[in-house]
């Protein structure tokens, strides 16, 4: 679900031609819609209404005020990472009694922080962690809402930089040790055991995991409840967006079983919610991607064509410190033109100009015959896109604009050359 759609040929973000954007504010340049943002949020409080859900947006996928702000004035809580994180979702308006705190290592600094801002509750992932928070809430005179993450061991089916549920991965305790760490835990003067909380992986297109995961922890999860009053099941984020329209609605049906058309906060409530009506406690969610992939787009401008025998490379002005998915993942992300262009399509490989040949966003891809000057959109960019993007190559970071509606606003002005050096010597 978005609003990036063709009007007579012109690729528009709501009712905006993106080309203008591109002339008005230059390329590399993200654009958010703040329409699809919301509508996306509201999918999920929709789905699982039910179970009073608290929606913390995960602030890696777009950590961008504009963005928060947006979310926060829905109602959304956020689910934050570091103290940096944090700092910007308070700027951006967000209540801290609505923030999840993550992360395997955080900080007796951010943990501090976190306390004095009064967070809903820190997903511990250690036992030296859950000491380490007791000991700075009593330092502090506190007490402190942590909930335990769990590592539920089910391969989330998904790519393995992203997977995160299973016993290679880093994250959380075994789901064995559960009761027995939470024995301990109560015994700790300093933590409040507020509830349980696990997350097996993102990009996830399939419920079955999911399901798998849940149905794990279900029986501890009542265990918790009974025994230590525990006050909701956290679900993590996870859900998978579309990123190839071949696999929307409308094409083949053979094509999209073959390739797992992705859940929709509807369809994941549908499969997952009924499993969870018996544990009577409410859900705490963390859709990042699910929430603002779609609402972004990358724009770009064709800086050369370089023809070869083998070879057509379209050399943009956007390059892998941009958008660094299709490098480091392996990532598809749709490329259109801005202005429809008519002609033989031609096997290319769409590269940027950083001296890597990883510094590539797809080979042999059949698009339009494109020229310098021409511009083009990377669709379904708005999660892992600017916030995962750098000054390699001494390159300024992209602009940013919200678009809501008639409003067009500059969520992030673009960096300077003056900004790649400052605070160096
Ligand atoms: N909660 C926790 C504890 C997480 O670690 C994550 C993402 C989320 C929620 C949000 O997951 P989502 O709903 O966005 O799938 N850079 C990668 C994705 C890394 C995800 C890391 N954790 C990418 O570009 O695909």
């Amino acid at each position: 679900m978005h609003h990036f759609h063709r009007k007579n040929g012109a690729l528009c973000c709501e009712d905006m031609p993106l080309s203008a954007l591109a002339a008005q504010y230059g390329t590399p340049l993200y654009v958010y819609s703040a329409r699809t943002l919301r509508e996306c949020y509201r999918q999920f409080a929709a789905s699982w209404s039910a179970l009073d859900p608290l929606i913390c947006f995960a602030v890696k996928a777009n950590s961008n005020l504009s963005v928060l702000r947006t979310l926060a004035k829905e109602g959304a809580g956020f689910d934050i990472v570091s103290g940096g994180e944090l700092f910007r979702a308070l700027r951006a308006g967000a209540r801290a009694d609505r923030c999840v705190f993550a992360g395997v290592g955080k900080t007796d600094a951010e943990i501090e922080f976190a306390l004095r801002e009064g967070i809903f509750a820190l997903h511990a992932e250690s036992w030296p962690e859950l000491e380490q928070i007791n000991r700075l809430a009593l330092r502090l005179k506190t007490i402190a809402p942590v909930a335990v993450r769990v590592n539920p061991n089910v391969d989330a089916g998904t790519h393995r930089k992203i997977t995160t549920g299973t016993y290679e991965n880093k994250f959380g305790i075994p789901f064995e040790d559960l009761p027995a760490f939470y024995d301990r835990a109560a015994r700790l003067a300093g933590l409040r055991l507020r509830g349980v909380q696990m997350h097996i992986g993102s990009q996830i297109t399939s419920a079955r995991p999911f399901r798998a995961a849940v149905k794990k922890m279900l029986p501890l999860a009542l265990l918790l409840k009974a025994r230590h009053g525990i006050e909701y099941f956290g679900l993590g984020g996870g859900l998978g967006i579309v990123y190839d329209p071949a696999l929307e609605s409308g094409s083949p049906a053979w094509w999209r079983r073959q390739k797992h058309p992705p859940l929709t906060p509807a369809t994941y409530a549908a499969a997952v919610l009924p499993l969870l009506r018996s544990l009577g406690l409410p859900v705490v969610l963390e859709p990042g991607r699910g929430i603002c992939g779609n609402a972004g787009v990358l724009l770009a401008s064709v800086v050369n064509v370089k023809k070869t025998a083998r070879k057509n490379f379209v050399i943009l002005d956007a390059a892998m410190n941009d958008l660094i998915r299709p490098a480091f993942y392996d990532a598809y992300h749709q490329i259109e033109p801005l202005t429809v262009r008519r002609g033989k399509l031609i096997r290319s490989d769409v590269v940027g100009p950083i001296c890597e040949s990883g510094d590539t966003f797809c080979q042999a891809r059949p698009l339009p015959p494109l020229s310098a000057g021409d511009r083009v959109a990377f669709l379904s960019a708005g999660a892992y896109g600017f916030t995962m993007s750098s000054n390699y190559n001494s390159r300024p970071r992209a602009a940013e604009i919200l678009v809501d509606g008639q409003q067009v606003s500059v969520a992030r002005k673009r960096e300077t050359l003056a900004d790649l050096i400052r605070g160096e010597q």
